[in-house]
């Protein structure tokens, strides 16, 4: 039989849970009793314990072979959130309070509070800043298991501090263990010097934002709040379409307040993802299906607005792939934790621990294009782990606010130890 060295083992894993359907029971391929073996940072194996020897091979001295013994915890891939805007200056704890009090999130925006407010907050920090604010939510993201990350701009609004934005974002992947990949929102929102004249703005964002983002290779991704007051479907595919012609996919804010159309937007520009969707037409959600689009519902925001959640079941219905990612945000959800995520999801949304589970994993790697490198444990994919201390998997949406994660694998290395 062939045996592929390693030079990482996890070993005494009471549920391995693959998120492969292939590699053990049920949607989540879970493996009882298993162990996982990696080599430079990536999974060469995943069984059942008791096949270890005969399928890996730990090669001669001068390799060290690194062993973490899971204790009887369960172990399970990364969380990938897939829709951040974790960086920003200032803060809205006042803006949360005003809406306990009946404001809406569109009558604080009118105001001149919402965006603007950390628009205004973001422009005035600078680069090193910006580094600093972020750091600690990375490692509350990464403490609750997230192992990558989607990063918007969108609160400077100007060349220079969108730029920065996304130069804090770059920063940011090297000096911490989670893998961030970052989204252009130059398009979030029409900033004051702007007002009422919106395409004059997507003037700038289009011939001047996007071609410098791209020569200094600052974005993967493409974003824009297509939303009624902000950016109309016309608006949007122009810059989708812009964002498109230097390489950058699609993955934007769709239908969250208003149904505009942004779903069906997405599937006619084939989007990596169309995101929020509280108000999208489920026919327009059926048509990012054929289009091969992920719908990424983001439950924390309807939680935190105080807004009726997004009808994952009538999009499931459709056969879209749903993920779930935390919009981890300081005015519609400030929080980064998946697991509860989850939770809200079962509850709230009525999807499956199952589909919870993919939707934080394998699903959240597709909404981010990542899905043949990360989201699941599969040989060849990168060793990005948790383990949480949990009796089985079902706990880590049942048993809520409190956080199971105890260690975290990135890339093979451990980067987390509670
Ligand atoms: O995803 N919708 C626009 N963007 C964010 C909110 C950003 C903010 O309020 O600062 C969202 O909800
Ligand atoms: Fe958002």
């Amino acid at each position: 039989m062939p045996t592929s060295p390693a030079d990482l083992l996890v070993t005494n894993i009471r549920e391995l849970v693959t998120c492969e359907p292939a590699l053990g029971e049920g949607s989540l391929g879970v493996i009882k009793r298993a162990a996982l073996a990696a080599a430079r940072g990536r999974i060469v194996w995943v069984g059942e314990e008791s096949g270890l020897e005969d399928h890996v091979t730990v090669p001669p001295f001068p390799v060290r072979i690194n062993t973490l013994d899971a204790r009887g915890a369960v172990a399970l891939p990364g969380f990938v959130d897939s829709h951040t805007h974790l960086i920003f200056a200032g803060s809205r704890e006042a803006e949360y309070a005003m809406r306990a009090r009946g404001a809406t999130y569109q009558q604080i925006a009118a105001a001149g509070g919402g965006i603007h407010s950390t628009v205004r907050a973001t422009r005035a920090a600078s680069l090193d800043e910006l580094v600093d604010l972020a750091l600690p939510r990375l490692r509350a993201l990464l403490a609750h298991g997230t192992t990558t990350a989607e990063v918007k701009s969108g609160y400077g609004l100007t060349t220079a501090d969108e730029l920065k934005m996304l130069e804090a974002a770059r920063r940011l992947g090297e000096l911490q263990p989670v893998e961030i990949h970052a989204n252009f929102c130059g398009a979030h929102e029409v900033p004051p010097e702007y007002k009422g004249r919106t395409d004059a703005y997507l003037d700038l964002v289009v011939d001047e934002m996007l071609p410098a983002v791209a020569e200094n290779k600052l974005a993967r991704y493409v974003d824009v709040f297509c939303e009624d007051g902000v950016f109309s479907v016309a608006q949007a595919r122009r810059v989708l379409a812009a964002g498109a012609r230097h390489g950058l996919r699609a993955k934007f804010h769709a239908d969250e307040f208003v149904t505009l159309g942004g779903a069906e937007l997405a599937a006619e520009v084939r989007a990596l993802s169309a995101d929020h969707l509280l108000k999208a037409r489920p026919e327009g959600v059926a048509r990012m299906k054929a289009a091969g689009v992920t719908a990424a519902l983001l439950p924390g925001t309807a939680f935190f607005l105080g807004l009726p959640y997004a009808p994952a079941r009538a999009f499931l219905g459709t056969g879209v792939r749903v993920a779930l990612a935390s919009d981890f945000n300081p005015g519609s959800s400030m929080g980064p934790n998946l697991q509860l995520v989850m939770t809200m999801a079962v509850s709230q949304m009525k999807m499956s621990p199952e589909e919870a589970l993919l939707g934080v994993t394998l699903h959240g790697a597709h909404a981010m294009g990542l899905e043949e490198e990360i989201g699941s444990l599969r040989p060849g994919k990168r060793c990005d782990l948790l383990v949480a201390d949990v009796p089985n998997w079902r706990y880590l949406s049942y048993y809520y606010g409190v956080n199971h994660v105890s260690r975290v694998l990135k890339g093979g290395q451990l980067v987390y130890e509670r």
